[in-house]
Order: C-alpha cells, then structure tokens, then sequence
C-alpha cells in the first residue's frame, strides 16, 4: 500500500471514530438499519400529523418529508441484514428470524414501501387532500413488513 493510501485510511478512521473501525460486525449493522428506520420515522413524522390535523400542511416540508422517504428506500440493503443478527442470536434487535428464512419476501415488502413512496412523493406536496389520500399505502408498507419481521418491545 502507498504510503498516501495509509494516510487516507488512518486520517478517515480518525473522522469516523476508531470504534466504527474495529467494533462487532453484527452490532454495526443492526445500529445502522435502526438508524434508518429513525430516519423513516422522523421524516413520516410530521407527514402524519398534518395528515391527521395536528400541524397545518406545509406544502414544502410534505414534499421534502416525502422526498427524503422516497431516498431512503433506495439504500442498499444487504449489509444491514448480515445472518446471525436476528433477535434469537442476539440481544438489541427486534428483527425476527423470519427474515432471513424467506429473504425473498422480506426483499418484495421492502419493495412495496420503495414503490409505495415513489407513489406518496407525487402527491404530498400537492395539497392536504392528496397527502391524505397517499399516506395509507405507506404506512400499510411499513405495518405489513412489521407484523410479519418485528418482534413486540
Ligand atoms: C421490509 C421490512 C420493513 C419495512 C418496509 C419497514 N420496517 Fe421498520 N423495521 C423493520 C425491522 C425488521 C425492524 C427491527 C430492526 C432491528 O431492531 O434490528 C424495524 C424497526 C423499526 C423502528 C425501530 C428502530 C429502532 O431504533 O429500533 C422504527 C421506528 C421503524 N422500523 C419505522 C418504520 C417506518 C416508519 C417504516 C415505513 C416508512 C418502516 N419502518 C418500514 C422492518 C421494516
């Protein structure tokens, strides 16, 4: 390796922190797919909530709460999910080991939210009423995908 390539890694690794580095493989993962799904969450957030009357609608922070779900559905997926990182094998993690005996059907309903999304991003930022009429089938992507991967707390 060139000594410039060494420098490069050695100054990154200071950035993100020595434990990002050298820390558990299984745990990494399963704090960044939490962390996406607290990137889904807060970002349905405020959608919900003007869909529900609680907040008045706000043509431009619907469209961009509705952008930024629409992006985070098209991360790559496979290195959050690495085998052995169901809540049988280790603590911390509500993921089911259902996901992982039919991958095939976790992958299909992670897709119905991407489509789901693509959908909501069209309408939000248009008026309530659209917002209102979009919403459910993302939220039903996210409920089917729960009922049938995500433990209880
Ligand atoms: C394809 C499956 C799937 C879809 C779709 C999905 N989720 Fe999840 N979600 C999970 C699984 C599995 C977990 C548990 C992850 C873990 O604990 O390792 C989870 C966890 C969560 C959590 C808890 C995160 C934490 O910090 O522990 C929140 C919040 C969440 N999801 C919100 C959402 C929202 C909002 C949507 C829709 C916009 C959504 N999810 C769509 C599978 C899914």
């Amino acid at each position: 390796m060139k000594s410039s390539h060494i420098f490069a890694s050695g100054a990154l690794a200071l950035v993100i922190g020595t434990g990002a580095v050298l820390a558990d493989p299984i745990r990494d993962a399963i704090d960044a797919r939490q962390a996406q799904f607290t990137l889904f969450a807060y970002n349905i957030g405020p959608l919900v909530q003007m869909a529900q009357g609680d907040i008045d609608y706000d043509s431009e922070i619907a469209q961009r709460s509705a952008d930024n779900l629409a992006a985070l559905t098209h991360t790559h997926q496979d290195r959050h999910w690495p085998e052995g990182s169901d809540n049988a094998s280790v603590d911390n993690t509500r993921a089911l080991p259902s996901i992982w005996e039919d991958a095939e059907d976790f992958a299909s309903k992670f897709a119905d939210l991407r489509a789901a999304t693509a959908a909501f991003q069209e309408a939000a930022g248009q008026d309530l009423a659209s917002l209102q009429g979009a919403l459910g089938p993302v939220g039903n992507a996210c409920a089917a995908c729960h009922d049938a991967n995500r433990a209880e707390e």
